[in-house]
């Protein structure tokens, strides 16, 4: 499965087997390129940038690293390669081959998935497009840079199927896809959390800590899908995404890191006193877990979804690692708890497995993003200091679902609207908190210098010194 890159478009696909699609995808190739030189990072075209490039999908394929002007990164298609004789593995058409072509019954709804996920690839690689200009470290610059060009990557991945399996209708999806802007009041990028803006560092690493993990979710939900090719394509989108939650977590474990250090060494731990010698203090990180947190949280949609049930149903998106599950992969009969507010409270019931499958994953991704709290808590623990960070109730600050027109509290407690705007600036993230987290980014750019308020990561990327000149400015 090695990628041809003699072509204009890499690809593992035989693009030059199909002269009409390879046509119809050389076109949009430079619309590509001019929404990267309008939306992508700021000023950064003439940059050599220390990049992974990838070779091929087999689990070596990431061998391949070395500067490159962003403009000239290889974007191109590449799917893993087919599991031979593979069998749709849930829902009604379970035990039957997988789909190479679109059954027309549910081409409307898959187009609808591929969009959906096509649409947050190019948002973020918006909402990040400014951080360049105030990175920390070189290093950190170059992981930046690294996590745009996959989600480049991954707008690529999506509108090769919207073009290849959609005619004229997948064609238009594909030039809207370059034409949303996350923020924007006319043409806002589709979901939420693609919306918001990423202002500073610490926004980013808790973006890539959390939203982008909602990403490995969506895309192992899909991995599982009857529609092989989308099954392929991000099966090895998957594998490009843990280096983007690396990031995120090394990134806020190295800022936690510094910011004990300091306290420690001071003596200090009033926020105020931490803030005054230039680092962030505890409590403003648990405000930015709990505001990732729960703009993340909506993205896997409402609790109950008659959608989710008929995605399901038809084998467009299954559950993560439904090959693991061992239950009857139909669900007809099965039930799964969800929060409902009665009279002002919070009870659970229990809804039908297949409408419930939203809520399903939301807390798979739960469990996944306790455990790097956990790490993150034991270098606080390390340093003597009495705090932890947690992740808020699933009820808190949610604004899509059931729980929407609740007001909980992070420990899930139900509350007035009083007693809400009585402490939500202890809870999420305040305009001073913006301001003092703004007013500390500032651009180091010496190879091996850190900014004040992050640690130098413990080994830099592919076995290169911390010190490398990961970005050459020219
Ligand atoms: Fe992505
Ligand atoms: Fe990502």
């Amino acid at each position: 499965m090695s990628i041809d890159y003699e072509q204009k478009i890499p690809n593992n696909v035989d693009l030059a087997g199909d002269k009409t699609l390879q046509r119809a995808l050389e076109h949009w190739q430079p619309e590509f390129l001019n929404w990267w030189g309008d939306m992508g990072p700021e000023g950064s075209g003439a940059f050599d940038v220390y990049l992974r490039t990838a070779i091929s999908v087999d689990p070596g394929g990431w061998a391949n690293f070395g500067h490159v002007k962003m403009p000239d990164y290889r974007w191109g298609i590449f799917l893993n390669p087919a599991i031979p004789d593979r069998k749709i593995s849930f829902g009604a058409h379970k035990g039957e081959p997988v789909w190479q072509e679109v059954p027309g019954e549910y081409r409307s709804n898959l187009r609808r998935i591929i969009v959906t996920q096509g649409d947050t690839e190019p948002a973020s690689v918006e909402q990040q497009r400014h951080l360049g200009l105030t990175c920390p470290s070189l290093y950190d610059l170059r992981n930046l840079f690294q996590v745009n060009v996959e989600e480049g990557r991954h707008l690529w991945a999506m509108v090769y199927l919207l073009h290849r399996y959609f005619g004229r209708d997948g064609r238009e999806e594909a030039e809207a896809l370059l034409e949303r802007r996350s923020g924007d009041a006319d043409n806002p990028r589709i979901l939420g959390a693609f919306n918001e803006r990423t202002p500073d560092w610490l926004s980013f690493f808790m973006f890539t800590y959390f939203t982008d993990r909602d990403g490995k979710f969506q895309l192992a939900a899909l991995a599982e899908s009857a529609f092989d090719p989308l099954a392929r394509t991000t099966k090895f989108m998957h594998t490009e995404e843990a280096h983007h939650m690396f990031v995120g977590e090394s990134g806020v474990a190295r800022i936690i890191q510094r910011t004990c250090e300091v306290m420690a060494q001071n003596k200090v731990d009033d926020p105020a006193r931490v803030r005054s010698l230039g680092v962030i203090d505890l409590p403003t990180m648990q405000r930015y877990v709990n505001f990732h947190s729960s703009v993340t949280l909506d993205l896997f949609g409402s609790d109950v979804s008659s959608n989710a049930a008929t995605f399901y149903t038809t084998g467009l998106k299954g559950r993560f690692e439904e090959a693991r599950i061992t239950d009857d992969h139909v669900l007809l009969d099965q039930s799964y708890p969800v929060f409902e507010p009665v009279a002002g409270a919070l009870v659970t019931r229990e809804a039908p497995a297949l409408n419930a499958l939203n809520e399903r994953l939301r807390d798979d991704f739960v469990k996944d993003s306790v455990a790097g709290i956990a790490r993150w808590n034991r270098i606080i623990q390390k340093a003597g200091i009495d705090f932890q960070l947690a992740v808020p109730h699933k009820a808190f600050h949610r604004q899509i679902g059931p729980l929407a027109g609740l007001k909980v509290s992070p420990e899930g407690r139900v509350l007035s609207e009083a007693q809400w705007s009585g402490h939500v600036g202890q809870w999420l993230p305040t305009t001073e908190d913006r301001a003092f987290v703004g007013s500390l980014m500032g651009r180091v750019v010496e190879p091996g210098k850190f900014v004040n308020w992050i640690a130098p990561p413990a080994a830099g990327i592919n076995k290169q010194p911390v010190n490398f000149e990961y970005v050459r400015f020219n």
